[in-house]
């Protein structure tokens, strides 16, 4: 066993999210294009005896429900070793917010532990278990620009060109992603097709005509999102009264406002509307969760 291994991994937005019809696993397919981000959660691995979790700047539980502790057993589960090792995770990615923050700590803790223990997995055999622990987890591991298909786990990196500038405005209440998927199948009509991404709007993510993609977004939990938020509505008001292009991240309640100007105006515009908001500059896209 080496010494200390220091991970960044992503948040991420969906530039597309479709969404349809529940299966009998409870899941839905998705066709949703992934966008890393330059926001990511820290994670630290170091030897130790036993397997221990620490979450900095965060009360979120470190038990067993934690996902990177789960990430951790099931890593050693497959090389067939013992979980030993201390994992500090210093928290960025705003919490329950639709930018995949719980899946970034999992991935993260994949590749810490791999490297920490030695044990070079084959990157479709550390995807495999990623796809194990949430759907969001393997595009965290690949980040950059991605389609993702199935649950959202089955990933194909796409040709991408542009720089994308963001203001997330997040939210002190979080959204339950199950909640969401249910009240979409409440709302759902009858015959909902399989879900897809254009190819149209493909061609306009690889050019990087960034105009054309906010324009032509899709986010199918959006509605359900601003429905249940009064924030995310107030966030997502501000944008429309500044004229600025906004998505719902995942199933929100985080809106993206793209900056098309100076991010730090933007930032400063939106707070200035919005009392008690944190707003964050972040960058897109970004490289998945790799070693520092
Ligand atoms: O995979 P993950 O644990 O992140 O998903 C959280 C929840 O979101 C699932 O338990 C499920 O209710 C819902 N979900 C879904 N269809 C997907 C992805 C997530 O219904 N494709």
């Amino acid at each position: 066993m080496s010494g200390a291994v220091r991970v960044l991994a992503p948040g991420k937005v969906n530039l597309y999210l479709a969404v349809g019809p529940v299966d009998v696993s409870g899941y839905h397919p998705l066709a949703t294009v992934f966008q890393a981000l330059d926001i990511a959660d820290d994670v630290v691995a170091r030897p130790a005896s036993g397997l221990r979790l620490e979450m900095l700047g965060s009360s979120l539980p470190v038990g067993e429900s934690n996902l990177a502790i789960r990430a951790a057993r099931a890593l050693a589960a497959h090389a067939g070793i013992e979980p030993r090792a201390a994992i500090e995770i210093t928290k960025r990615i705003p919490v329950a917010g639709g930018m995949a923050g719980g899946s970034a700590d999992a991935a993260g803790t994949l590749v810490a532990l791999d490297a920490l223990w030695g044990l070079a997995t084959p990157g479709h055999e550390l995807m495999e278990i990623a796809a194990t622990l949430g759907a969001d987890v393997p595009f965290i591991l690949v980040g950059g620009t991605a389609l993702g298909t199935r649950r959202g786990d089955l990933i194909t990196p796409l040709e991408a060109a542009g720089d994308y500038a963001w203001v997330l405005i997040t939210q002190d209440e979080g959204h339950s992603t199950p909640g969401a998927f249910r009240a979409f199948d409440a709302a759902a009509p009858p015959g909902l097709p399989q879900p897809e991404v254009g190819a149209d709007f493909l061609a306009m993510i690889a050019v990087g005509d960034v105009a054309g993609v906010l324009r032509e977004s899709r986010n199918d939990l959006a509605e359900i999102c601003l429905a249940n938020h009064a924030g995310a509505r107030a966030a997502a008001a501000a944008c429309e009264a500044l004229g600025v292009p906004w998505i719902v991240s995942g199933s929100g309640p985080t809106i993206a406002a793209l900056a098309t100007g100076d991010p730090e105006s933007l930032r400063g515009e939106l707070a200035a509307r919005l009392p008690g908001a944190i707003c964050l500059i972040a960058h897109g896209p970004g490289p998945g969760a790799r070693i520092v």
